[in-house]
Formats: C-alpha cells, structure tokens, sequence
C-alpha cells in the first residue's frame, strides 16, 4: 500500500531514506499575483522548507485560495469561509502530522487560522510582514488610510490628478502587506499575541532578513511540535484570546479582528463574544501611534521594538495571562519580558499612553439588539455622545448616487445610516461602514461625522463609524426599520446606540418592511447567504462551527 504513496512522491527525485516515518510538514502557502501583498510568498515558503529539513521533517507545500483584499470582488471577506474551507480539507485530508501556515493579506490570516482550527494539527503561523512606509513629499503615506485622505484631497480639489497617481506610486514600494496598523498588521499581531506565531512576526517588515529568518524558524519548530504532539488547541486557549484582545486594544487594532477572534475561537471550541470584547479591551490603553489612529507606520513601529514591546507593558500592569503558551513552547511573558522600547514617541508608555481606554467598545440598544461595535481611538471624541437625525441610504448603490447630490438635505450634525451591507445584505459584509462624507460638507471643512451601518469597516479607516450593526438589515434588524428624520442617540460612555422611534411605530414599519431580493440565487454566493452567521458570531458559516480532526491517521503517513 505504502508504495502508490512512495513511489508518486518520489517523482521529484525524494530519496526513499526520507520515509523513515519523519514528520511530514505541510507548508500552506497563499502566494499569488493576485494577492501583491503575499507575492514573495514562494520566498518564505523555501525559507520554512529548509528548517524543516533542518530539523529533520519532511516539508510539502501546498496552495490555498489566496485572497487579495485590493483586486477581489465584491469583498474578499466574502470568500474567508470558501478559502477557510479548501485550508481545512486540504489540510485533514493529505497526510501531514504539522502545518506551517503562511498568511499575510489580511483575509488570509483568519481564513487560514479558522481552516486549520477545525482539524487541531500541531500548527505554526508565519505571517509575510507589513511593506516598508509609503513616503510622499517628505511624509510618511500609509495604505489606505492615506488612500481615503488622499481621495477626499481630490475630490475636494486640494490635489492635482498627477499629485494623486505620484503619491499612489510612493505609497507601496516594496513586497509586503499593508504598512498601517490595518486588518493585516493587526491580524499579524494576533498571531503573534495568541502566540501561534514566533515573537516578532508582526511587525518585521517583508523584505527585512529577519523575516525570512522567523520562517526558517517555524520550520524547525514545526517538527518539534509534531514530536511533542503540541496542538493548536493547546495554544489558542481562552487564555489566549483574552490577551489577543488586551493586545488588540493597546495597538489600536482593527475592527476586522473582533468577527475573525470570534469566528476561530468557536471553529477550535473556544466560548469567545462581543461581551468579551468590552470587558477585556476597556481598561486598555492604546499604547502604539502608528496609522490609522496615529502618525507612524509598521517599519517604525519594528524599529521600536515592536509588538514584545507592548505585551510587556500589558503584563507588567496586570493585563495579561502570563502563563499562555506559544508556538516556541515557551510562555507568552518569558517571549517578551525583556522587551526593549527604542522609541517612545511610537510605542508610548502604559503611564503615558497614545490614547487612554480605548478598547473596541460594544454598544447595545434598540437599534442592535445583538450589538454593535465602535473603534473610540478612531472616532473624534465630541462626537462619542451624540444625537443627529438620521439621513438614511437603503444600500450601497443609493448612496453613491445620492451622497454628493447638492440637494441632499444633510449637515455635520446629520447621522449618515446605510443599509443592506451586512453579512447577508451585501454578500461578504464590505467595507463600506466609513462612508466617505458628502463632497459639499467636506468643502466646508467638515472631517468627521457619526455614520452607522451593518457593514464593516477597513482597518486603515478611521472617523466615528458605528459598525456591524446586528441583526443586520437584510435580516429583518431594525436598522431595515430606520427612515429619514427619525433621531439616533449614540453615546459610547454609555455603550448605547438608540432609535428615537416607539415601540408601536417601529413594528408598523416592520409588518410592511420586505427582505430585498438576493444577489446572486447560484453556486458559493446562495451557498453562502444561506449559512452565513451573523456579525456578532463571527460571520462564519453555520455548518462551519466547530471542529473534526484529521482524516489520515498519523501512522499513515
Ligand atoms: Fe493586502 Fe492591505 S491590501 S493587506
């Protein structure tokens, strides 16, 4: 039997002494051109092969859909649970005892995690590094977030058309992913602080040495892994979600991150909610001032000392569960006790934070009922308490045909509501929530304004944008219920987002209200729809949850 699985491994000329019963390591690669941000993948793959080889394991790569935030359509976070699903049966269905799991535009770090959460191997996390800063007239320009700056420049008539496609070219000039504390380099610090990955892995940037370093490393920790038969359960513990959020918070990270930590965390069984959230993340101070939030980018942030830096501090104030066991088999304190900080202007002290408490708040009300979410260091603090009346876009379409009409009846004090860009509404959930403001209120030097909506939001965006709205509306919410003129209270001391509408008049509207008809009614689109989870869930497919183990027994192999 052994030989059909000899003999065709053996075409690429294997001597036959490698099946000794060595551990076989599966290198799960997400590199394509359609993904710039995981180009150098093939790189970094050869880097894991040689510590695997190094310490006597057996590497095989194999492909993933890759998913590339920039060029995918309509959003590639509606395509997290496909690709969570070819990582979770590629990996339970070929004979590999360990994975190393190479992960870096941002969808493809929680697709990976999630995949490889279902089959519970000894499992190792590589993420590609961010790219070195964007520099433009002298200043530091960073993805996205100088991406929407830079739009609303030109459509504001700040900037020329040459200005704008110079700075386009300035603002990515190397592999890697992006640059700002985005989804990407806040899903790369998860990896790091829920210890799945080596101290380090967030912050080096892509085509700094060490980078290729730390994923020779995991290739030789890969195969240590298997011998000790250490799983990824027993590194992803609640313990260790705990300090991801704690982490989360002090980096000012994502929004993004919330769906993802819960959407793992219940693939490896792990009780993690919205609740957890607030409480872990409220006492936090955002310690990191790197963009969105701040001025800085990834490569200082490195130089600095990056993310060891910041998960000394938290362990220091009693922030973080010390005990936590990471991929290098030693304690996530004993990783990072010793932490230097080299630049106190980019990693500033927990006794003098960047922005105090400023955790990822949870608000609740009639308006979401199963929660909604806002970034506080995002948001302009007068507008943190806040009640507008609502000027309301039923989706996304309405909006960009109405938002820059001159005779749209808004003002700085209006609260912008868009519809149907939920899980199910918009499929995939997009990253619509920071609607770009009307072009007339933007002249007259308006930068911020509550919006509030089912949708998400990019990592690298930021202003006072109330996101993941649950229910969503395309799910009956009562956001469907919402029409122009009715006032919405948004005070975030208080966690509360509220509809200024009775009880009486809000079930009139929804004995009228009617679903909007779907999409796409074929193939993964339907499949998805169907299944998709909430927000507040993780946004996963239903049938997805949880975990089933390996199909091929390790004596197989
Ligand atoms: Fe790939 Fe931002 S576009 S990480």
């Amino acid at each position: 039997m052994g030989f059909i699985y000899r003999s065709w491994v053996k075409n690429r000329g294997i001597p036959h002494d490698q099946f000794d019963g060595r551990p076989v390591i599966g290198i799960c690669n997400t590199f394509s051109e359609f993904t710039p941000c995981n180009s150098h993948f093939r790189l970094l793959a050869e880097q894991v092969k040689m510590g695997v080889l190094e310490a006597g394991g057996f590497p095989l790569e194999f492909p993933v859909m890759s998913l590339g935030e920039t060029l995918l359509r309509p959003t590639a976070m509606l395509y997290r649970n496909l690709a969570s699903m070819d990582v979770e049966e590629s990996i339970r269905g070929n004979p590999m005892d360990g994975v190393v799991l190479l992960m870096g535009c941002d969808k493809t770090t929680p697709s990976l995690l999630m995949g490889a959460s279902s089959v519970d191997l000894p499992t190792i996390g590589v993420s590609g590094g961010p790219m070195l800063s964007g520099w433009y007239k002298g200043e530091r320009i960073g993805s996205g977030t100088n991406t929407w700056s830079l739009s609303e420049d030109l459509r504001a008539g700040r900037i020329t058309k040459a200005e704008f496609h110079e700075a386009e070219a300035s603002m990515h000039r190397s592999h890697g992913s992006c640059m700002t504390m985005g989804t990407a380099s806040t899903m790369a610090s998860m990896v790091e602080a829920l210890g799945v990955g080596l101290p380090g892995n967030a912050a080096y940037p892509a085509v700094d040495a060490r980078r290729n370093e730390l994923a020779r490393m995991a290739g030789r920790r890969a195969v240590e892994l298997v011998i000790q038969d250490i799983r990824l359960s027993q590194i992803l513990t609640r313990a260790a979600f705990e300090n991801a959020i704690r982490v989360n918070a002090a980096i000012g990270g994502s929004t993004n991150a919330v769906i993802h930590l819960i959407a793992i965390a219940r693939r490896i069984g792990v009780k993690l909610g919205l609740e957890d959230w607030d409480r872990f993340g409220r006492d936090v101070h955002t310690l990191v001032n790197l963009m969105p939030n701040g001025k800085y980018l990834m490569e200082d942030f490195c130089y600095a000392g990056g993310l060891p830096v910041v998960i000394r501090e938290l362990g220091e104030q009693g922030l973080l569960n010390k005990r936590s066991v990471t991929a290098n088999g030693k304690t996530i304190w004993a990783n990072n006790k010793d932490a230097q900080n080299h630049n106190t202007e980019v990693i500033m002290p927990f006794a003098k934070p960047f922005k105090a408490d400023a955790g990822i708040a949870v608000l609740r009300g009639n308006l979401c009922p199963d929660g909604a979410i806002i970034k506080p260091s995002a948001a302009t603090p007068k507008l943190m308490k806040h009640i507008g009346r609502a000027v309301v876009f039923e989706d996304i379409e309405d909006f960009h045909k109405r938002v820059d009409d001159p005779k749209l009846a808004i003002d700085a004090d209006s609260v912008m509501v868009l519809k149907n860009c939920g899980p199910k509404g918009y499929p995939g959930m997009a990253e619509v929530g920071n609607m770009p403001l009307p072009a007339k209120l933007l002249k007259r030097g308006v930068t911020d304004m509550v919006r509030i909506s089912d949708a998400r939001m990019s990592g690298t965006a930021y202003g006072t944008v109330v996101l993941h709205v649950a229910p969503e509306a395309a799910a009956g919410g009562p956001l469907a219920l919402v029409r122009e003129g009715d006032r919405i209270e948004l005070d975030v001391a208080q966690r509360k987002l509220h509809l200024h509408v009775s009880d009486a008049e809000l079930a009139k509207r929804r004995a009228a209200w009617k679903a909007p008809a779907a999409a796409l009614t074929r193939g993964y689109w339907k499949l998805y729809v169907d299944h998709v989870n909430q927000a507040s869930d993780g946004a996963d497919l239903d049938f997805l949850v949880g975990k089933s183990g390996s199909a091929v027994p390790r004596d197989n192999h």
